[in-house]
């Protein structure tokens, strides 16, 4: 099959859907200049391991450190847009009875390109807790209630217990939320068709969610430039950025559904 012809395909499957589960990683992203963990980082950061900074040890060792580098990356995020890689899939929950995005992301650009039924795995950049969750799993702190110096210290401390403030991310070697991994599984076990966006799918246990869809009986299919993890099962693969592949895709399916109401009228 050509591009176009598996632009066509895609659309047919996802038309057809009643329980659409998308999964997205940081590709998605990408073309909103959100840079991935694996891309080489810039300026001051250019000399760290991200993956030696996003990870409790690290936050202990040098708490200001990490809790600058997250400054950081909310910046990039708070200048980023949605690209039309996210208006596509938010598009999408709008023409399709039922749709659910699984995120790898921290950012927020899902939320802010319209989608409103999301499950961040992996937290949330925007948001900040409570080092130790002193008053429950997760102690979220509102910075901008907190007194002005204290919400501009590197890091700022917890109010009601004094700890350290952390984002509210999950780091390499932490636990995901354990309700949001159930639903993400339950969720998996029952979707019709699995639309997988810009993951590396190396990284567990986000990437056994699509083995799992395909397990029972959903229909996989990839949006990637690059194969990967996925890849070998995916019953269709877009090798393609997800910024132009997906409103492809949504057009398609915006025109099979319309010529499906009229038939029906
Ligand atoms: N459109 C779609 N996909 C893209 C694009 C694009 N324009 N550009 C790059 N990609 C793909 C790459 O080919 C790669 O497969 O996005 C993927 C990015 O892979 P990773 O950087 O590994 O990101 P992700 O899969 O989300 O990582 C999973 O690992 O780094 C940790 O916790 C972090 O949530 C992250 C998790």
């Amino acid at each position: 099959m050509d591009a176009q012809e598996k632009i066509v395909r895609a659309a047919q499957l996802l038309a057809g859907s009643r329980r659409l589960v998308v999964l997205t990683g940081a590709g998605v992203s990408k073309e909103s200049g959100v840079p991935t963990f694996r891309d080489a980082l810039d300026g001051l950061w250019a000399r760290y391991d991200p993956q030696q900074l996003a990870t409790p040890q690290a936050f202990r060792r040098n708490p200001k450190l990490v809790w600058d580098w997250y400054e950081y990356r909310r910046s990039l995020v708070r200048a980023a847009q949605p690209n039309p890689g996210h208006l596509a899939l938010a598009e999408l929950e709008r023409l399709l009875p039922f749709v659910v995005i699984i995120t790898q992301n921290v950012d927020d650009l899902h939320q802010r390109a319209g989608s409103s039924d999301i499950i961040s795995l992996h937290g949330a950049i925007m948001r900040s807790r409570c080092f130790d969750n002193c008053r429950g799993n997760p102690t979220l702190i509102d910075l901008s209630a907190l007194p002005r110096a204290e919400a501009h210290a590197s890091p700022p401390h917890c109010p009601y217990c004094g700890a350290w403030v952390r984002p509210d991310v999950v780091w390499f070697g932490e636990s995901l939320p354990e309700a949001a991994l159930r639903r993400a599984m339950s969720l998996a076990e029952q979707a019709d068709v699995m639309l997988v966006v810009g993951t590396s799918g190396v990284v567990q246990p986000a990437a056994s969610l699509p083995f799992v869809a395909k397990e029972h009986g959903a229909a996989v299919i990839e949006v990637n430039p690059s194969p990967g993890g996925i890849t070998p099962i995916a019953d269709l693969w877009l090798d393609g950025p997800s910024g132009e592949v997906l409103p492809a895709v949504a057009a398609a399916v915006r025109a099979l559904r319309e010529e499906a109401s009229e038939d029906e009228r």
